[in-house]
């Protein structure tokens, strides 16, 4: 997989097949081998780039698999772009036993020319037992085992119930193969048990190996999508376009309606202005089932659009949250996502605004990062002083006192901020200074992470409008200081006797300027971009491996020029890089060559062969 944009787990990416190139997130509608009434031209018209057929179907059925071996599986299917193929699991979870074994079915693919081929993997159950779906896990990654891979894109299924040991140790096995299904999940789908979807996704995906392609099996209603996608997904497959169409069912993004109980067709539906839905119950059966097919698919593809774009411009955990209130059981698979910490993942800020509903808002996993920030910041033996709303609000400040209160102590500063408390030196830093916010605080929530605090140091008041007037540090200074010790995971100072650049229109800092030399500028949203004597220091403070890469010889000579790091070059790395934070281009001796900006998280840099992991802002040449 390329990565093009990403937002924590969810990425926009691309990746190779035979038949061409797929970018993702996308759905691969089912086409059905025997009856397939929708030409290609139609399918792509609606951005269908891969469909998915079945081989057991094709190679059961004596006219199509003669046709389909012998002139192929994409004139057979008549689609010219990429095709996936599934391998009979899904029959024998349905029937009981297939009449072919793995290595029969997966010769059978290679055989047609598929270009994903899906081995024979084993159903597990929602209702297993652990033990039968551990051995059911174990006989799926043995059968991915006896498969010679040849050059072929393989789908090894990760298997494991609802069980999140077993979906771990599954998609560790299984990212073997090129390709990663997530299995065993339709009886979920089917019966709304969203969260638990949340869990074995969640889990899969953190096992497996970020290159590869990540495909929710039989997750095609879009309702979910969103939440799928947030969380790993890459790909789906639909054949409910098609099933929920013979039903006389519409689907929308946030959910379903029956033909029979609507009045309109929304005007982005390919049957508006063709037919009323009255018109539309009385044609023949054929004819219907292919119109509500096709707003089916639109459905699918505009939420798909959406779903990417919300990506590109960071705001898809807000699109989730909005989505999470269109069905109860979506809210709860919310509800049980949020639990989980995605902040590794997470880049340093967003492109767009924080938006700040309620307390739930603050489980946003940049919002996680600067709580666990805060607690370290304040765990040292200083007094902390908490400046509350009536002195310090989000882009309001009362000047005079906030700077007699910084100038004039060395206390751990805090302000409170929608609900929780953070270090004041960050206000000028993504999210606090570009927040969008409703206002509406906890005041339990509130009490409760005060005690928190106050477990870690107990140290704590309120500004009670006291005045002060030793001089003992410059706000500026310490602003600085504090962002590098949250931006570099840092606990000493990193400025010392810096000059400080300030924008003569906005006030803000600018460059920071020791001894001639600038060290580092500040970004727009109040992070810092070190420059090359900035990253030698930073090289100096943190021990190795902190905040590195690790590039050989080659690689290096064109990073020390400026040139980009690309992920084949890198040898090792620190699990703790932040996408798009200060990253250091070290050789195997330690020596600098470059610092630059991280692509992706540590925790993904190892995955990766093809495209740009650091992008260097400045070389040591
Ligand atoms: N289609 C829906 N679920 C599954 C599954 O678990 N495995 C395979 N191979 N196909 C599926």
């Amino acid at each position: 997989m390329e990565i093009l944009f990403r937002e924590n787990l969810a990425r926009i990416a691309r990746f190779k097949t035979p038949h061409g190139e797929i970018e993702t997130p996308t759905v691969m509608p089912v086409i059905n081998p025997n009856l397939n009434f929708l030409d290609e031209s139609t399918l792509r018209s609606y951005g269908v780039q891969a469909v998915i057929t079945n081989s057991y179907i094709i190679k059961r059925n004596q006219r199509l698999n003669e046709d389909a071996l012998r002139h192929g599986l994409h004139s057979l299917i008549k689609f010219s772009g990429p095709i996936m193929t599934d391998s009979g699991t899904f029959q024998s979870h349905v029937y009981g036993d297939i009449e072919y074994s793995n290595k029969e079915i997966v010769d059978f693919q290679k055989a047609i020319g598929s270009d994903i081929i899906t081995i024979l993997d084993v159903f597990t159950e929602p209702d297993e037992s652990y033990n039968s779906a551990r051995s059911k896990v174990i006989e799926t990654y043995k059968r991915l085992k006896e498969i010679d891979f040849e050059d072929k894109i393989i789908a090894g299924p990760v298997q494991g119930s609802i069980y999140p040991d077993l979906r771990r140790l599954s998609a560790y096995l299984m990212s073997d193969a090129l390709y990663l299904p997530i299995g065993g999940v339709v009886p979920l789908l089917e019966s709304y048990r969203y969260s638990d979807l949340v869990k074995i996704i969640f889990n899969s995906k953190v096992s497996s190996d970020f290159s590869r392609p990540v495909h929710l099996f039989g997750g095609g209603h879009p309702m979910f999508f969103a939440f799928a996608v947030m969380l790993g997904v890459d790909l789906f497959d639909s054949a409910s376009y098609i099933k929920y169409a013979k039903d006389n069912r519409l689907l929308y993004s946030e959910g379903t309606r029956a033909l029979n109980d609507i009045r309109e067709f929304p005007e982005w539906s390919p049957i508006h202005g063709k037919y009323t839905p009255q018109e539309l119950l009385h044609e023949e059966s054929e004819k219907r089932t292919r119109m509500l097919a096709l707003h089916n698919l639109k459905s699918i593809f505009i939420e798909i659009n959406e779903i990417k774009e919300r990506i590109y411009e960071n705001t898809l955990y807000n699109y989730v949250e909005e989505k999470a209130r269109s069905h109860p059981a979506l809210f709860k698979a919310f509800m049980s996502m949020i639990n989980y910490d995605t902040s590794d993942y997470s880049p340093l800020s967003y492109k767009s605004p924080f938006f700040y509903y309620d307390k739930t808002s603050l489980n946003h996993p940049i919002i996680k990062r600067i709580m666990k920030f805060t607690e370290n910041y304040i765990s040292n033996s200083r007094h902390t002083l908490i400046i509350s709303s009536k002195y310090w609000r989000p882009g309001v400040k009362n000047e005079n006192v906030i700077k007699n209160i910084v100038e004039c102590t060395d206390f751990n500063l805090l302000v409170s901020w929608n609900g929780i408390y953070i270090p004041l030196f960050l206000e000028d830093s993504y999210p606090v200074q570009q927040l969008v916010s409703s206002g509406l605080n906890d005041k339990k929530l509130e009490e409760d992470y005060l005690k928190r605090l106050k477990s870690i140091n107990n140290d704590i008041e309120f500004y009670e409008g006291e005045h002060y007037d030793k001089r003992l540090r410059d706000y500026d200074t310490e602003k600085i200081n504090t962002i590098a010790m949250f931006q570099f995971n840092i606990n000493e100072r990193f400025f010392d006797k810096s000059n400080i650049i300030k924008s003569k229109s906005t006030g803000h800092i600018r460059n920071i300027i020791e001894d001639n030399n600038i060290i580092a500028t500040m970004r727009n949203d109040g992070y810092l971009t070190l420059s090359i004597k900035g990253a030698y220091r930073l090289l100096s403070m943190k021990p190795w491996p902190g905040l590195r890469v690790v590039v050989d010889d080659e690689s290096g000579r064109f990073n020390a020029n400026g040139y980009n790091v690309f992920f084949k070059f890198i040898k090792s790395f620190d699990t703790g890089i932040i996408p798009g934070n200060e990253t250091l281009v070290v050789s195997e001796d330690d020596d600098l060559y470059a610092v630059g900006k991280a692509a992706v998280s540590g925790i993904e840099m190892y995955y990766y062969k093809s495209g740009v992991a650091v992008k260097v802002h400045e070389g040591v040449n």
